[in-house]
């Protein structure tokens, strides 16, 4: 899931390419490079490492040229290294690529064209790529656009494409099959810019392009864009989007790092999610995508959640809460796992796929299947406009803004707000809960986004417990009921950022295996809120005591049974326990940022990370 950028127009390119690499550079930051060429010479560089080693080489090339591509790489074939970056050029020096994906057929394709000749200096499919496309506009005599179109009819995988031809300087051909693209146009059509999402381009132009999948445009200055279908040349009707995102939400901040800003941002993000959604006054929720598909939610045989990795914990509080709140069984699926498993999919199975980016390559395949298969599927999404939005049937928005961290945590706690309101509709329309109730959790919701503030006070003790483990080599994350999954997200985030390992478990569950790794050196972090099962959880707490395991546990304000055996508590304040997940997160998060701050660990852009995974 690497990051690409390009830019054909009247301004200098350089700027526009490498400060677009630097917004993308949560995608992958294994290696950088950049092309810029000014209708005649061609300035290429490229390098192992971070965006700004490739400032640094890139410092005496002339910067005039009006045309660029650029890319930062998450390595998936060939190891990090300059040969490996891209840019790749074909061996005759005319075509240039930059490439997001993987082509599966690749080591096919390259025997054909080594037996005709061509040798290759990486161990990358997207040389293959451009080799293969150079290869096809010599043999058939075609323009650049044709020969991409005709080679892409002939690659199996995943890619987000930007081609560009010595001999026919004035267009850069892009293309989409799996891994986005967005096309910024600028007035008059007199400038157009390429990115794997919008944030490289928001200060320079608000209309949009999002390509979709199997779709290829050739951008010419001053020329109208024409966006054709690759597998048969056919014009698709453009359809050109106002952007609705602005710089200050895509910079920190006056923050240290990106994942800080936005665990600050949560109050305010969970506020946004509400908007327009929970009438709390009126016992009203309301959500467009929901009330226009009520039937299909209250009839469902079953929920099947589908997501990855923090997405995925979101789904997990799902269940707890569709099934407590508006008795409809759920089942949560890796998506990973799902799309190969040849799952069973009835009629009246409700599918909701979760996903922050949008573009995850397994959430995205998986609800291509269920939907082959006849599911209705729901889309749970941060991102506007992105692959798994416009894919699926119908959805929610979380509103936390750009989520730039590469560790997500405003996104979680939104999903679980836009689940949590579901869960209540649904309840309301079914009557599994009274409208009592249903006021009460509405008025208590009201009051989180104040409480998360309240939370986030108190950083000094959490940097001071921070303080005291940051060097464990383990740790074990344990909770129950409706924050099992919180404690699954606890010890993703440490692992994320810090590179500790650790693992979260159902707290009863300790005693059937991972209670044989407690001793004097291992933290446990226990979420023991006052509703949930408190008397079991002191009773794990007290196990965790006899083999000297330390106890750092998150607490309902006022809490004193554990307190008084804990070697640490951060007390969360009072709610109902289905709701206890959006404050019991919080600390989890800092308590990881901080260590990982402390280990001087690079937290927004953690190694061998991306921020989406847009490949298998
Ligand atoms: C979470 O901190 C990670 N970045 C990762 O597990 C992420 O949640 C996963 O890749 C799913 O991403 P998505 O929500 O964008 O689909």
């Amino acid at each position: 899931m690497c990051g690409i950028t390009g830019y054909i127009g009247y301004r200098e390119a350089y700027p526009i390419v490498i400060n677009g690499l630097k917004r993308l550079e949560y995608r992958g930051y294994d290696s950088a490079g950049l092309m810029v060429c000014d209708g005649n010479a061609v300035y290429l560089k490229k390098t192992k490492g971070k965006v700004s080693d490739l400032e640094e080489i890139t410092k005496e090339i002339p910067k005039e040229g009006t045309i660029g591509i650029g890319h930062t790489r998450w390595a998936t074939h060939g190891v990090p290294n300059d040969v490996n970056s891209h840019p790749h050029i074909s061996s005759s020096g005319n075509l240039v690529i930059v490439h997001n994906g993987i082509i599966e057929n690749y080591d096919t394709i390259k025997k054909e064209l080594i037996s005709r000749g061509y040798d290759f200096q990486s161990d990358t499919d997207t040389e293959v790529l451009v080799n293969f496309i150079e290869e096809i506009k010599k043999k058939e005599k075609c323009k650049l656009g044709k020969a991409v179109q005709l080679a892409l009819t002939q690659v199996v995988g995943a890619y987000a494409i930007a081609v560009y031809d010595k001999e026919k300087p004035n267009e850069i051909v892009v293309a989409k099959l799996g891994s986005p693209i967005a096309i910024g146009v600028g007035e008059e059509n007199e400038e157009f810019f390429i990115a794997s999402d919008a944030s490289p381009f928001v200060e320079y132009t608000k209309n949009v392009i999002y390509l979709e999948d199997g779709e290829l445009a050739i951008l010419k200055k001053g020329k109208e864009i024409k966006v054709r279908k690759i597998k048969d040349d056919q014009l698709v009707d453009t359809n050109i989007q106002k952007l609705q995102l602005n710089l200050d939400q895509i910079e920190k901040g006056g923050y240290d790092h990106f994942m800080l800003k936005e665990i600050h941002e949560q109050s305010k993000a969970i506020k946004d999610t509400y908007r327009g959604r929970m009438i709390a006054n009126e016992g009203l929720i309301k959500m467009s995508g929901i009330d226009d598909n009520l039937l299909k939610f209250i009839n469902a045989n079953r929920i099947i959640i589908i997501a990855c990795g923090t997405s995925w914990h979101a789904g997990l509080v799902a269940e707890y809460l569709f099934e407590d709140l508006a008795r409809i069984p759920v089942e949560v699926e890796y998506a990973s796992e799902f799309r190969y498993r040849n799952p069973v999919i009835r009629t009246n199975d409700v599918v909701i796929a979760i996903s922050q980016s949008g573009e995850t390559a397994d959430t995205l395949a998986a609800i291509k299947l269920a939907k082959e298969k006849g599911a209705f599927v729901f889309g749970i999404c941060n991102v506007v406009g992105s692959s798994i939005a416009r894919e699926t049937h119908a959805g929610a928005y979380t509103h936390a803004g750009p989520e730039i961290g590469v560790a997500s945590t405003k996104a979680f706690t939104t999903q679980i707000t836009v689940l949590t309101l579901i869960a209540l509709k649904l309840a309301q329309e079914k009557g599994t809960l009274s409208k009592s109730a249903i006021n009460n959790y509405l008025q208590t919701m009201q009051q989180i986004p104040n409480q998360v503030d309240e939370m986030l006070k108190s950083d000094k003790e959490i940097k001071e417990i921070a303080e005291v483990y940051k060097n464990a080599t383990n740790c074990l994350y344990l909770g129950r009921g409706f924050n099992f999954p919180v404690a699954l997200e606890g010890a993703l985030k440490l692992k994320e950022i810090s590179y500790i390992h650790a693992e979260g478990y159902p707290a009863a569950e300790m005693k059937h295996g991972p209670i044989a790794l407690i001793d004097e050196n291992m933290p446990v972090f226990v979420i023991a809120t006052k509703k949930g099962h408190y008397e079991k959880v002191v009773s794990n707490i007290q196990e965790i005591k006899s083999r000297k395991g330390k106890i750092i546990a998150i607490v309902t304000e006022g809490d004193k049974t554990v307190t008084e055996i804990a070697d640490h508590v951060i007390q969360i304040p009072e709610t109902e326990e289905a709701l206890t997940p959006l404050l019991t997160t919080i600390p989890l998060q800092l308590l990881s940022y901080y260590i990982a701050v402390m280990l001087d660990k690079n937290v927004d852009q953690p190694r061998n990370l991306a921020k989406s995974v847009t490949v298998e």
